[in-house]
């Protein structure tokens, strides 16, 4: 989805993603919240001998989704089955996948928000009341079969939630929106992620790869690894905040950990649209990304940390964004800053 250069080194590699990936709660650092509902509605389920109500969970890329989903299947003691919307085009697909489940199994859609339309009806009364009726043959003979299948948990993942429809939504019992984690807690990360790992981190070392992370477990994890290269040849395995500066300004990530597409979004308001109001269609034409990607991936990070704001009138930089890309604010803004 993201083309920057980051975003490439950060796919690399799954093997090592895996093995970082906490599989209990307890590991589990950060959304506190979300974990705490999560625990909760698996204690109950368990405590009845019931099955897991379906859950939904949304939030931006690399946050804990996928992990989440098969922590679920830890505790629950259940296989998880995997599989992703764009994977599921047809209704007999989905059907496939269903009837092979066992009592209380998982079935996990990433990217739930790309299963065709289509397919999404059949879903509902899957989820609902645990049948799904299959059209079968053409023509004249065509006939319509009802499958019973077993009681299961849906698990829904993804990044774009506005993209679901209110029927799909309020099918499942529960909903979780995952934020950006703190400095701190990604801290938390990097230092279990370099224990399993055997790299020698200190504390300030550690943070400074925290605080370029983008609030993100899997950037964090992924430059931890990059920096533990770098320290390998040029400084005896070890990482404090100084190897670690060293290494992520050789990767172009600056101190405050904006990505390509981060920066060329501030840039773009702060420079084309002279700091905005600008609407944000006209942003994306302007910065060659869906409208609905930067609203739901790359805004909320950037509003988090305070480089610009949503208006009624459109998208405006803030006095912090001028700042950081040293550039004058206008004369009204800076009376605002006094
Ligand atoms: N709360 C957490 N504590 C520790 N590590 C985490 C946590 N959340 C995520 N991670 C780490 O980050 C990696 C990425 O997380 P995950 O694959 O679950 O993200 P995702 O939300 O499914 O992303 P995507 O939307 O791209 O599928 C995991 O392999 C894990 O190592
Ligand atoms: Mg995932």
């Amino acid at each position: 989805m993201d083309e920057s250069p980051r975003n490439d080194f950060v796919r690399v590699d799954q093997d090592f993603e895996l093995s970082l990936r906490p599989t209990r709660f307890a590991d589990y650092v950060g959304q506190d919240k979300v974990r705490e509902r999560l625990e909760l509605f698996v204690a109950a389920a368990k405590g009845r001998g019931d099955v897991l109500d379906h859950v939904l969970l949304s939030g931006p890329p690399g946050l804990g989704k996928t992990t989440l989903a098969h922590i679920l299947g830890e505790q629950m003691e259940v296989n998880v089955k995997t599989t992703s919307g764009p994977v599921i085009d047809k209704a007999g697909d989905l059907a496939g996948l269903l009837t092979g489940l066992e009592k209380g199994d998982i079935l996990f859609i990433d990217e739930i928000h790309r299963i065709p339309r289509a397919v999404e009806e059949y879903l509902y009364s899957a989820m609902e009341d645990f049948v799904i009726d299959i059209l079968i043959d053409q023509g004249p003979n065509a006939r319509s079969v009802r499958l019973n299948l077993p009681r299961f948990t849906l698990v829904g993942a993804t990044t774009r939630m506005g993209l679901l429809t209110a029927p799909f939504r309020s099918r499942f019992g529960m909903s979780n929106r995952l934020d950006y984690y703190s400095h701190e807690d990604l801290k938390k990360i990097i230092t279990r992620s370099a224990r399993i790992l055997n790299v020698d981190v200190d504390e300030p070392g550690a943070l400074e790869i925290a605080a370029r992370s983008r609030g993100t477990p899997r950037i964090a994890n992924n430059l931890l690894r990059w920096v533990r290269d770098y320290a390998q040849v040029k400084a005896d395995n070890r990482i404090n905040k100084e190897i670690a500066d060293r290494a992520l300004t050789m990767l172009d990530i600056d101190q405050y950990g904006l990505d390509e597409m981060d920066k060329r979004l501030l840039e773009t308001i702060l420079l084309k649209f002279s700091g905005g109001p600008v609407g944000l269609g006209s942003l994306a034409v302007s910065v060659g990304e869906e409208a609905g990607t930067i609203e739901e991936v790359y805004e909320p990070y950037l509003i988090q940390e305070g480089y610009m704001k949503r208006t009624p009138q459109g998208r405006v930089v803030t006095p912090l964004c001028y700042e950081r890309f040293g550039v004058k604010p206008p004369a009204n803004m800076q009376r605002e800053l006094l």
